[in-house]
């Protein structure tokens, strides 16, 4: 306890840890407990992308390559002083972050995804973490009563943020096997407005869903967007897993922000296609909005006012950085990012058929038992009893630490309040596996997962 109060501020209050902090805190001392029991540690649970394709060495030989080819290129005459990008890359930047960047990566990302991306309409941001805080921070300035539209489960980053502001409710829409309950969506909607509130935008992660653990179909993107213009809302699309796809090319289904952009609050990270560490995101929106003196304005000078309040001035260096990747080995500007992704997708995919695989071998005989999703992208699988009895609440997942040295996360926190209230069981038969990380590489990362699978199917037998 402190022993003075420096301040009195009761409007302020602490929030509530989320699910995946909590877990990372409570793991040294389950570990420890697994350890001395002799268990091994099976890793099932941390979304951080894999060691074997986040080594930066390889990324920074090929930076160092391309700053020397721009440096040869923007300043021929003379090689021996400092060239003009190194400058720039350690002074104060526009909150827009240099311009070439954001034709190289609109050019790429238009083309892979099939619609036209202008680069005046990008801004960048402190990951896709960045971009939600950015858009929520917008329609939070002004006071008033807002409704967060959002899934059930959803992910738990949007669910602390969301919940940061006094004026914020979240309205969640429970999912089935193809994305958000359509007549649910549209009774949350009424529901909001009924009560006076602001309904910005739906939040959503359309592609490997965390923690979903699928990705919506095509029919009900087209549906979602059929509400979304009826209603006049945004979609705020969160696309972490785009390239971390296992689906055929001509299967991929299309994001939102390739079928309406004009309706969609893209965002983009660097973080699992590239690398967490620099936080490098962009956010892409078209849409405009009516603001209060009945002007219709690009929402993008409203998000970039709100940028400059908070970021101001991001890393050149590192958006510079992003570039390099924007280029192939010989310098050329790439044509598209999937050919960056390949290392990723390959050990992912691999990863994936070995979960699938396992749960398949060691479960699949009991399928009134048990099921799981099959994610066409991205790192999860969301596993279910269905005998409700069995309760994945913080005791069985600490069981399933502390005995079999497995680690998974618990499902129940990632479903917002109402969706709780709604069904006070709620998660509670669920469990997220993830396929990303594991401590080991190559033939003894896939030993590892098997084993780690194999580990589940025996816990889980066990009960
Ligand atoms: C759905 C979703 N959104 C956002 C993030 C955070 O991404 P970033 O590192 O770009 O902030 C993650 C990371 O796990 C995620 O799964």
């Amino acid at each position: 306890m402190y022993k003075t109060k420096s301040l009195v501020a009761s409007s302020l209050k602490k929030e509530p840890v989320s699910v995946t902090r909590k877990m990372a805190a409570a793991l040294p001392e389950l570990r420890r407990l697994a350890a001395g029991k002799g268990l091994k540690i099976h890793h099932l649970g941390a979304g951080y992308p894999h060691p074997e394709v986040t080594d930066p060495s390889g990324f920074l030989i090929h930076k160092t390559q391309y700053f020397k080819h721009l440096d040869a290129k923007l300043s021929p005459q003379d090689p021996d002083s400092t060239p003009e990008r190194l400058r720039e890359s350690y002074a104060y930047t526009d909150t827009l972050g240099p311009v070439s960047v954001r034709k190289h990566f609109a050019r790429i990302y238009g083309a892979d995804w099939g619609f036209s991306m202008q680069p005046e309409n990008l801004i960048p941001t402190i990951g896709a973490s960045g971009g939600i805080n950015l858009v929520c921070s917008l329609f939070e300035r002004p006071g008033i009563e807002i409704a967060y539209l959002t899934d059930a489960p959803t992910y738990a980053g949007f669910i602390a943020r969301a919940q940061l502001a006094n004026q914020t409710t979240i309205y969640s829409v429970d999912m089935d096997s193809e994305g958000p309950i359509i007549e649910q969506l549209i009774s949350q909607i009424k529901s909001a407005r009924s009560q006076g509130k602001l309904v910005p935008f739906y939040y959503t992660i359309p592609d490997g869903h965390n923690p979903g653990g699928f990705s919506f179909s095509q029919k009900r993107r087209q549906e979602i967007l059929e509400v979304m213009d009826t209603y006049g809302i945004l979609i705020l699309e969160d696309a972490p897993y785009v390239y971390i796809s296992y689906a055929e090319e001509t299967e991929r289904p299309k994001p939102f922000v390739a079928l309406e952009p004009s309706r969609t609050i893209h965002l983009f990270t660097g973080s699992k296609i590239g690398f967490p560490g620099p936080r490098i995101g962009f956010l892409y929106t078209e849409a405009c909005a009516e603001i209060s003196d009945k002007e219709v304005v690009p929402l993008r000078d409203l998000l970039l006012t709100e940028s400059s309040s908070d970021i101001l001035f991001h890393n050149p260096e590192a958006l510079y950085a992003f570039e390099s990747m924007l280029h192939d080995e010989n310098m050329k500007p790439r044509q598209s990012l999937w050919s960056v992704a390949k290392q990723k997708q390959t050990v992912y995919s691999e990863n994936r058929e070995i979960i699938m695989e396992g749960l398949s071998s060691g479960l699949g005989k009991f399928p009134e038992r048990y099921s799981w999703t099959v994610p066409q992208a991205g790192f999860f699988t969301v596993f279910r009893f269905h005998n409700t009895s069995i309760k994945t609440n913080d005791d069985f997942v600490r069981w399933l630490v502390s005995e079999h040295g497995i680690v998974v996360i618990p499902m129940f926190d990632f479903y917002p309040k109402d969706a709780k209230s709604r069904n006070p069981q709620a998660g509670l038969s669920e469990l997220r596996l993830s396929f990303c990380f594991t401590e080991s590489f190559g033939d003894n990362r896939r030993r590892d997962l098997s084993e780690a699978i194999s580990a589940f199917c025996d816990a889980v037998l066990s009960i």
